[in-house]
C-alpha cells in the first residue's frame, strides 16, 4: 500500500465548549470539557490513517504523560510511530481551544517539542528508516520549525517525492518562493490563501486569481478551501474545478481543514484523480465538523462512504 509521511506537530488539546468565545476580561460559565490528541500533523496522520492509509509520522512530543498519550494514540490508530520523539528538554505541545455555539473556535499553542523538531530528525528519520525516499507522499503544515519544512521540502525534491503543504497557522509573513516551487500540491483556507498571494480571497473569483498566483510562482496543484462555499481545485491544466460542501450540521471546526489534508493524502496515496480525491476529503472534513475535538472526530471510511 502507498506510504504517507507526516512530519510535524503532535499537540495535547484542552477543549471547552460554550455558547460564546469570552472576550478578554470576560468569564463564561457553562462549558463541556474534553481533553484529546491534537495537533495539525497528527490529526492530519490520523485522518489518513482512520481512513486506511499506510502512515508514519516524524514529530517531536514532550517525555511527560501527553507525549506517551499521544504517541500511543497514534500507534493505536496504526500510524508507524518509530519516528515520534520524545524530547527530554521540553514538553509536549499544548492547546487550549474554545468552541462556541456556532461552531467556531479559538486555538491558543504553547508549541513546546515542536519547536525542536529539526532537519536532522527529518535526516535520521530518512537514514534510519528510509522514510523520505521511501514514501510515496509527504505531508507537512507550519506548526514546526521553518528550517525542517524547508529541509524536507529539498529532500523531497531530491527524491521526487510529492510533497503536499497545509500552510496552517496562516502565515502572516507570507510563504518563501523557494519553498512554493518544491510543493506539489498547497491547500490552503481563505485567509492563508490571502496571506501567501497578497490578494484577498473571499469567493470563488478571488480564489481563482489566487490559484492562479500560486501556479505561477511553481506551484504544481492548488486546492483552495472556501468553508461551507466548498473548495477550488486545480491542476494548472486548466479552468479551476469548484466542489460543493456537505451540509452538516456544525458542532466544531476544529481539525476539519487537518481532516481534508489528511484524507486528501490517503485517497491519492490510492490513486484518486486531483477532483476525487478533493471530493473525498470534502465529505470527510465535513463530517468531522459533526463532532466535538479534532482527532477523536476524524471520520471512518465507512462513515466517509456510507
Ligand atoms: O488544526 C487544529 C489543531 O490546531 C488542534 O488540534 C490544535 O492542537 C492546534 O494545533
Amino acid at each position: 500500500m502507498a506510504k504517507i509521511v507526516v512530519i510535524g506537530s503532535s499537540n495535547t488539546d484542552m477543549v471547552i465548549k460554550s455558547r460564546t468565545i469570552p472576550r478578554p476580561g470576560e468569564t463564561v460559565i457553562g462549558g463541556k470539557f474534553v481533553c484529546n490528541a491534537g495537533g495539525k500533523g497528527a490529526n492530519q496522520a490520523v485522518a489518513a490513517a482512520r481512513l486506511g492509509g499506510n502512515v508514519a509520522m516524524i514529530a517531536r512530543v514532550g517525555a511527560d504523560v501527553f507525549g506517551e498519550q499521544a504517541r500511543n494514540g497514534l500507534a493505536a490508530e496504526g500510524i508507524d510511530v518509530s519516528c515520534v520523539k520524545a524530547d527530554p528538554d521540553a514538553a509536549t505541545g499544548i492547546a487550549l481551544i474554545l468552541v462556541d455555539e456556532n461552531a467556531e473556535n479559538s486555538i491558543s499553542v504553547a508549541s513546546g517539542a515542536n519547536e525542536n523538531l529539526s532537519p536532522a530528525d527529518v535526516d535520521e528519520a530518512e537514514e534510519k528508516f528510509g522514510l523520505i525516499s521511501g514514501a510515496d507522499i509527504l505531508v507537512v503544515q507550519l506548526e514546526t520549525p521553518m528550517a525542517t519544512l524547508l529541509h524536507t521540502a529539498e529532500l523531497a525534491e531530491k527524491f521526487n517525492i510529492p510533497l503536499i503543504l497545509d500552510p496552517a497557522p496562516a502565515p502572516k509573513e507570507g510563504l518563501p518562493d523557494e519553498l512554493l516551487a518544491r510543493l506539489t500540491l498547497l491547500k490552503p483556507n481563505e485567509t492563508e490563501a490571502s496571506y501567501i498571494t497578497g490578494i484577498e480571497v473571499t469567493d470563488r473569483s478571488s480564489a481563482a486569481r489566487a490559484v492562479e498566483n500560486l501556479h505561477q510562482r511553481g506551484v504544481k496543484q492548488v486546492i483552495i478551501t472556501l468553508g461551507k462555499e466548498g473548495v477550488l481545485v486545480s491542476d494548472g491544466t486548466g479552468e479551476p474545478v469548484h466542489v460543493p460542501a456537505i451540509q452538516v450540521e456544525a458542532v466544531d471546526s476544529t481539525a476539519a481543514g487537518d481532516c481534508f489534508s489528511g484524507a486528501l493524502a490517503c485517497a491519492l496515496a490510492e490513486g484518486k484523480t486531483l477532483v476525487e480525491a478533493a471530493r473525498f476529503a470534502s465529505r470527510a472534513a465535513g463530517l468531522s465538523v459533526t463532532k466535538l475535538g479534532a482527532q477523536q472526530s476524524m471520520p471512518t471510511r465507512n462513515e466517509v462512504e456510507g
